[in-house]
């Protein structure tokens, strides 16, 4: 990109927006459908007319390379802006052919564990760099790591609100408890704002008893029914396509039930828009989830 294009994208920063979504895509569970709900939910965003910018949290940098930016990232990426090596701003790249704002993560990144650790107060680093600039955005959707690690904690400060991908299996499932305690810990110290916008069933398969038994758990389960989606992502096998050719599934396949679910979900998502009702849509002080131990049948 350009010096030209990096003045264009400063720029269009203001004036400020006032009600812009700080989205947390996360669950400690590896393989869930983060990254494909971090870029597919931007898209859908994005074609509902909503400006979006979507990070890539992970040093994986799995949503990196999907969007085909693993070779021309540069200095202007994630890892710099949490080292304090650069401003949020100036990290920001704009997709070809969409109105998609990106920022990458460089894969060399991964000791910013150290980084943070040696500074003060580095749960909140990447919220105050983000606080002081006016952030021209409906929507921040960041792609969390799956460990528990300095990077989840400053994303989760960051960020008002957690969309959770759930596989809709015994495992994933039971994965998600620990999770949903730790954003209680994160809101009870470090982020008294965080809601959780919805838990998310992926990976939704029809054709099993067991898909179909795991998420009539969720929508029962106490504690955790409330936090449901109506939206479910059901398995479909074109988005997986999407790496290969570096484009998100409303472009590849925009008629088949992936790109129809992560529609589904944007207008779930913006039908919550200017709710305040933090209580009602928040992690409970201590999430205690009964679930029946066994596995259930398929
Ligand atoms: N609805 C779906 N149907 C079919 N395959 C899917 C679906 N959602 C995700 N996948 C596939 O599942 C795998 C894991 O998805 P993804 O990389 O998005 O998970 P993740 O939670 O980001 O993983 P990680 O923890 O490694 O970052 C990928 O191969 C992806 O293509
Ligand atoms: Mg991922």
């Amino acid at each position: 990109m350009t010096n030209e294009m990096n003045d264009e994208l400063r720029n269009q920063q203001s004036p400020l927006k006032a009600a812009c979504r700080r989205i947390a895509v996360a669950n400690q569970k590896g393989g869930v459908g983060k990254t494909t709900t971090t870029i597919n939910l931007g898209a859908a965003l994005d074609k509902a007319g909503k400006r979006v910018l979507i990070v890539d949290g992970d040093p994986q940098g799995s949503l990196t390379s999907w969007l085909g930016l693993n070779g021309g990232v540069g200095d202007r990426e994630i890892g710099r802006v949490l080292s304090g090596l650069i401003p949020f701003v100036d990290a920001i790249h704009q997709l070809e052919e969409s109105n998609l704002h990106v920022i990458p993560i460089d894969h060399a990144m991964n000791d910013l564990k150290w980084v943070f650790e040696a500074k003060e107060s580095w749960e909140t680093s990447l919220r105050k760099e983000m606080n002081s600039w006016p952030l021209n955005y409906d929507y921040i959707i960041f792609d969390c790591p799956a460990s528990y690690n300095p990077l989840l904690v400053n994303f989760l400060v960051a960020a008002d609100e957690v969309v959770i991908p759930v596989q809709t299996e015994i495992l994933s499932l039971n994965s998600t408890i620990p999770f949903l305690e730790r954003l209680s810990e994160i809101r009870n110290t470090l982020n008294p704002n965080l809601k959780i916008a919805g838990i998310l069933p992926v990976m939704f398969d029809s054709r099993t008893r067991h898909s179909q038994e795991i998420l009539n758990r969720m929508r029962e389960a106490p504690n955790l029914s409330k936090f449901m989606f109506a939206t479910i992502i059901r398995k479909n096998v074109r988005l997986t396509e999407g790496p290969m050719r570096f484009r998100t599934i409303l472009r590849t396949s925009p008629s088949s039930s992936g790109a129809m679910d992560y529609m589904a979900l944007a207008e779930e998502i913006i039908r919550q828009e200017g709710k305040t009702e933090i209580e009602a849509n928040s992690p409970d002080k201590n999430v205690t989830l009964t679930f029946a131990e066994d596995s259930a049948s398929e």
